[in-house]
């Protein structure tokens, strides 16, 4: 029988580190019990020690989620090591990472520490860890920038100390994948050796493109677990994309020869829970769960699939969960039809967020004849999201003026439950909008981010807003869905401004 490769899963930890994303703990359950579903074997679920958010999400994950292991990341200090283990107490299987940086630049500039004193700390971590679970990752940060025999010193001490796992990030995206091979043969031999309790793992990121190759050159020098995130989601370019590894691996069994473990059929609900959530969208021509993936477009290749689809496709789209158009909804639907597409969609609401949601799907389709699967998915996950109750709600919106007068907007908001009209100008539309519902919050909050992201084709698309305010040092993302760009955005922009004044 061939080994099994472990699927580590840090989209909630190092994917939210990309710029603009602000999940809420809520936010994050949903999305770890999508990749439940999905069966990935680790889920590192936050780094519990960095806020009190992801303190949260990292405990309600590991009291809440099952299937998977659940992991914290840790500084390979005592206090983080304890932090973590304070979230995970209650996983039914729970993994302490634990890191420390390896190369000279990050120990000379950003730690100030001595190589000797890297090892002496990365040792008590694996052991502090140790004393609370039997399962320890250890990560030697940088290390493809390292020097190989000081990196290798610092792995073999991390297993003498009780890690279980080491894994090899190579942090900025620096390694090809010539190099890589040759350095995990090398970790393979000189630090698992006869080892067969030891798992050794990688971790790349995309900064030249080469995240998917390099992980996948890992397999060959025998990496038993890949780490990485959906839709490659992560620091500045992201990680490896765990549904192109996995694919990957399942449609490549001749070259890779490893076993996975997870359902594949949930990729596609999974890379668009991701995207709706976090506000990111996934790039049209993106390998396996891009709109194009399956797409054909010109003549001849239509016309081989039409004859058979393997003439120009290597996987399916139903192996990834892609339905096709099949759920289409209408303004004659109702209450059970709704539920039932949400349910086959495994998109799950408590009472309040599925009336919240309906009645936002009925405004929608009193103004589009059919809502597809797309539009479902984008009004189920554009409510007020982590909030009990939202504090304040937009009754309406009306702009006014253009070309050559000052663009006005007056929206109608009920805050506690009085309704009140605000008047604001812009020199756009969108801006007028913002000033006006600046007025109700009377809070000090700095825009830095704006998408608008096309949800489906056509002049009546429904386009999904994304915006990310700032207010004192955190940040707070809001989302709006409408086919009104304007009316959109005012949405998002008041779910970001509840998120604030709710988070006080
Ligand atoms: O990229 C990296 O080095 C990391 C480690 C903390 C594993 O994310
Ligand atoms: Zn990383």
């Amino acid at each position: 029988m061939s080994e099994r490769l472990i699927i580590f899963d840090t989209t909630l930890r190092d994917g939210e580190q990309a710029p603009g994303i602000a999940l809420t703990p809520d936010e994050k359950v949903t999305i770890a019990h999508q990749l439940a579903r999905l069966q990935v074997d680790v889920l590192e679920a936050g780094f519990a020690a960095s806020s009190s958010g992801d303190f949260q999400a990292v405990s309600r994950i590991a009291s809440e989620v099952q299937g998977p292991v659940i992991a914290s990341l840790a500084r390979a200090h005592p206090d983080d090591i304890d932090q973590a283990w304070d979230a995970l107490r209650h996983a039914d299987r729970a993994r302490i990472h634990v890191f420390m940086s390896t190369s000279p630049i990050h120990m000379e500039r950003m730690l100030r520490m001595t190589p000797a004193e890297v090892l002496k700390a990365s040792v008590e971590g694996v052991r502090r860890a140790r004393r609370y679970t039997d399962d320890v990752e250890f990560s030697p940060q940088d290390a493809t920038r390292s020097e190989y025999p000081f990196l290798i010193d610092v792995c073999r001490a991390a297993v003498e100390a009780g890690a279980t796992t080491i894994n090899i990030p190579d942090t900025v995206g620096y390694a090809t994948p010539a190099d890589f091979l040759e350095l995990m043969k090398r970790i393979y031999a000189e630090v698992r050796g006869d080892r067969s309790d030891v798992t050794i793992s990688v971790h790349c990121h995309n900064d030249l493109g080469l995240a998917v190759a390099n992980s996948l050159s890992a397999i060959a020098a025998g990496a038993r677990q890949i780490e990485g995130a959906i839709n490659g989601i992560g620091e500045r370019a992201g990680n490896t994309s765990i549904e192109e590894i996995i694919m990957a691996v399942k449609t490549r069994q001749d070259v890779f020869g490893v076993e996975i473990g997870a359902d594949t059929t949930q990729i596609f609900d999974t890379s668009r829970l991701v995207s709706q959530l976090t506000g990111y969208p996934v790039q049209f021509n993106k390998a396996v769960v891009g709109r194009n993936a399956f797409a054909h477009e010109s003549g001849i290749h239509q016309h081989g699939v039409l004859r058979d689809r393997e003439t120009y496709e290597i996987m399916s789209a139903e192996s990834i969960g892609q339905r096709g158009a099949q759920i289409v909804l209408g303004k004659h639907s109702g209450r059970a039809g709704f539920a039932d597409a949400l349910n086959n969609l495994n998109i799950s609401l408590e009472e309040d967020e599925f009336m919240q949601a309906f009645a936002k799907f009925k405004a929608m389709a009193d103004r589009k004849l059919e809502i597809g699967e797309d539009e479902l998915r984008a009004i189920a996950t554009s409510g007020p999201s982590g909030l009990a109750a939202a504090e304040v709600e937009m009754v309406g919106i009306n702009v006014s003026g253009g070309h050559d007068t000052t663009p006005t907007a007056v929206v109608t908001l009920s805050r506690g439950g009085v309704v009140s009209e605000y008047t604001g100008q812009g020199g756009g539309m969108v801006h007028a909008a913002f000033s006006a519902i600046r007025q109700c919050f009377g809070i000090e909050a700095r825009l830095v981010d704006y998408r608008v992201v096309p949800v489906t084709a056509g002049a009546d698309a429904m386009a999904e807003v994304n915006v990310v305010v700032r207010v004192g040092d955190i940040t707070y993302s809001g989302k709006g869905v409408s086919t009104d760009v304007v009316e959109g955005s005012a949405e998002a922009f008041v779910d970001a401004l509840n998120r604030a004044i709710g988070a006080k």
